[in-house]
């Protein structure tokens, strides 16, 4: 446990901050979860375990809440994580064509890593944009209303 304007270092020294905008470490949980996974790109076993060292929780409670959500990455990925949304209305509206132009041009199939190592493709239920499909994340970003097109102008922009 860190003192007040004691300077934290390490993996996760960002959790101090996030721990202070929360009333309870439990409460900082997700967003805990979130700067572990920017950090080192997936939730390991170690990882998880120290995210629950530093919210002094209990390992059992960061790993089923890790595992419950789909946006937590539980093995290692490319550099950025693709999820395609493959729900009913993203899938009418083209999501599977999506798919076919990932795989032409990056190699990717879901559950899958790029030969570059550069995307990782999953594909997801809804993620809340179904008027603006189809939609998809890179990492944590949001992109809608894509076509064969856009995917790539918006995969470019990702080294
Ligand atoms: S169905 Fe794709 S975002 Fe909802």
């Amino acid at each position: 446990m860190s003192e007040p304007g004691m300077v934290v270092e390490g993996p996760l020294a960002g959790l101090e901050e996030i721990k202070k905008q929360y009333p309870t470490e439990r409460a900082a949980l997700m967003p805990a979860l979130h700067a572990a996974q920017r950090e080192f790109g997936w939730l390991s076993h170690e990882a998880l375990a120290a995210v629950a060292s530093r919210l002094n929780l209990p390992e059992a409670t960061v790993r089923s809440t890790a595992s419950f959500y789909s946006m937590f990455q539980g093995k290692s990925t490319g550099r950025h994580a693709v999820r395609i949304c493959t729900n009913v209305a993203c899938m009418v509206l083209g999501a599977e064509g999506l798919l076919a132009v990932l795989n032409g041009l990056y190699g990717l199939a879901p559950g899958q890593t790029s030969p570059d190592g550069r995307f990782s493709l999953e594909v997801m239920e809804c993620i809340g944009a179904c008027d603006k499909g189809p939609s998809m994340l890179v990492n944590e970003d949001l992109h809608t209303d894509l076509s064969a097109e856009k995917i790539i102008e918006v995969l470019e922009t990702y080294e």
